[in-house]
């Protein structure tokens, strides 16, 4: 089954979890950077950043989205923003008009509840099928080893066949 990682990460935690789902499956990898990046440290972070996610923004990305029409399974990832998901995510979907594809979510907050974000993440990309999701505490810098551990059994768990793709 052909399949694509798709993430934005501003400090790296979705970033890692998105490589590792993309090493153990043979997926391509997708990152969404914005053509003026949120500032990655101090105040306006989270000023510029919060804002951009309540406001439901769409902000520019810095690439033209591929088409991926002949990807069949599709994992998203975006860390939780002021409760919700990160707005790349928003110009990604309205770009890639992505529809009766198979979804697999991931994301990853700062110890708050991800169940918004999930829930958004699933209205966002209505018309697809989801298959199931999955959430993190900053990875990156938290349990990093069992975090890795916890994306690989959760990707042996999926209920497709996940055959590896040419080049990985
Ligand atoms: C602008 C901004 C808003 C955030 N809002 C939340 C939040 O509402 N709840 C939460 O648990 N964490 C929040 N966080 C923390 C991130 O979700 C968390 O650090 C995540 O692991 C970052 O992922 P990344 O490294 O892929 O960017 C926020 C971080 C930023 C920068």
């Amino acid at each position: 089954m052909k399949s694509i990682v798709v993430f934005y990460s501003l400090e790296g935690n979705c970033k890692l979890i998105g490589q590792t789902i993309a090493k153990a499956t043979g997926a391509d990898v997708l990152e969404l950077k914005l053509e003026k990046p949120v500032p990655d440290k101090g105040p306006l972070k989270y000023i510029s950043g919060g804002h951009s996610a309540l406001k439901k923004m769409t902000p520019k990305l810095a690439e033209p989205v591929p088409n991926l029409s002949d990807y069949e399974l599709i994992f998203v990832g975006a860390p939780v923003w002021a409760g919700t998901f990160a707005p790349a995510l928003r110009t990604f979907a309205a770009k890639a008009h992505l529809e009766n594809k198979l979804m697999c979510f991931f994301t990853c907050c700062g110890g708050g509840s991800t169940e918004k974000c999930l829930a958004d993440m699933k209205a966002l990309f209505e018309g697809n099928t989801f298959l199931s999701e999955i959430q993190f505490v900053n990875p990156a810098s938290k349990n990093r080893e069992a975090c890795i551990l916890k994306t690989q059994s959760w990707i042996e768990n999926l209920s497709v066949t996940l055959s590896p793709q040419e080049g990985n």
